[in-house]
């Protein structure tokens, strides 16, 4: 007998991933949406331009990865459950948990766009994925990636300046951390012409850019989270001990109330199969506040006025029913849920404002 088995190419898989998910802001805004979903509060993004030491690597194919990074941190910790979630492309853990956004398993392998050798730190392990199997020692197609429990490993002892880039937003190497860590080593030119994931390389400028495109964009994606209250961007510039606050966004006074009202689809589905008996409607005032530390905006800060308006649809109306019947017909949990954000502009009257941003959720 020999092993015959149907197998999917994890590189081509990879590909057809990034076909399907546009470079650009999206990756940032899909690991937003992963903190939020994990419970963050805050998420902070930040450009390493430094170049770290090669001497003491677990290997040293890694070397060429000690370059420019992408570091993205949230205050909240994988669970176990988390961790084999994110090992698997297309089988997410939340699908059964319809008050979580991402559904498909597959929003993270955006980062791919970026880096051939995505890793992140959460609780007590580091994580390194290597889809290519060229560069982590003892690596195979059938485990391309490992796993390092770094606190009882005293990995940072060991090696030094494979784990140091990881030393950053609270995380010592030494002690389990609380949040969650990613850092994206940027895929150069040279590591561009030889990928199998992807040809496109990228700079620490590109992704400066990339973090002020999303400044831009940030009040759209802030409108309706349900955790996340703060998104810091920062630059950590070669030779500097600490990074450089760039930009930020975050909610006004998140005062209980606040609170409350951003949470109530994760309260309203949780435990639910499908509609709520009644519907439920809920209007609510968020205020969002940015604020540039550097260029030409240094210092200026600009507060957003919104109304959201959101809806969960009963089980006795149209859209209910179809509700019910997915999850009758197709264990589908689907759920009738919507919600608005209309703009207040200072001094006019709120009424007269189109509604400018939507979400529908209909899961
Ligand atoms: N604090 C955190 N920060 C970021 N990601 C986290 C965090 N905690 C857990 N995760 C995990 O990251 C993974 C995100 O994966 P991914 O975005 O690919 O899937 P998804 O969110 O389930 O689905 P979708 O494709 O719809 O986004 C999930 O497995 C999630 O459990
Ligand atoms: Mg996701």
């Amino acid at each position: 007998m020999e092993d015959f088995g149907q197998k999917v190419d994890l590189t081509q898989r990879i590909r057809e991933v990034l076909l399907n998910y546009p470079e650009g802001t999206t990756i940032l805004k899909e690991m937003i949406q992963n903190a939020d979903d994990a419970g963050a509060s805050q998420v902070c993004f930040c450009v390493d331009r430094r170049r770290h030491a090669v001497d003491s690597l677990v290997s040293p194919p890694l070397a060429q990865w000690q370059g420019p990074a992408l570091l993205a941190y949230n205050n909240a910790a994988f669970t176990e459950e988390d961790f084999q979630s994110i090992s698997r492309i297309g089988d997410s853990k939340k699908r059964g948990q319809a008050w979580k956004t991402g559904r498909f398993g597959i929003g993270f392998n955006s980062v791919y766009h970026l880096s051939d050798l995505p890793s992140f730190v959460s609780g007590s392990h580091v994580v390194f994925f290597d889809p290519q199997c060229q560069f982590l020692p003892s690596i195979s197609s059938l485990n391309p990636g490992k796993r390092i429990d770094f606190v009882t490993s005293t990995a940072l002892e060991n090696f030094p300046d494979q784990f140091s880039p990881y030393c950053a937003f609270g995380c010592d190497m030494r002690r389990p951390f609380g949040g969650t860590l990613f850092r994206f080593p940027l895929r150069s030119a040279e590591q561009a012409a030889t990928s199998k994931l992807s040809k496109q390389s990228y700079t620490s400028t590109d992704m400066l850019e990339l973090l002020r495109d999303l400044y831009h964009e940030i009040v759209q994606v802030m409108l309706f989270l349900k955790n996340v209250e703060r998104v810091e961007f920062y630059e950590w510039s070669a030779g500097s001990s600490s990074p450089t606050l760039l930009y930020s966004c975050a909610v006004r006074l998140p005062t209980s109330e606040i609170r409350s009202h951003r949470q109530l689809f994760l309260r309203l589905s949780k435990g639910k199969d499908a509609a709520a008996s009644e519907e439920t409607k809920d209007v609510f005032r968020l205020e969002l506040v940015t604020k540039a530390y550097t260029g030409a905006d240094s210092g200026k800060e600009s507060l957003s006025s919104f109304l959201i308006s959101q809806a969960m649809g009963s089980s006795a109306s149209r859209i209910g029913a179809l509700a019910t019947n997915a999850f009758k017909s197709y264990g589908l949990r689907l759920l009738p849920w919507a919600s608005v954000a209309a703009s207040i502009l200072p001094g006019k009257e709120w009424r007269s404002k189109v509604a400018r941003f939507a979400s529908f959720r209909f899961l």
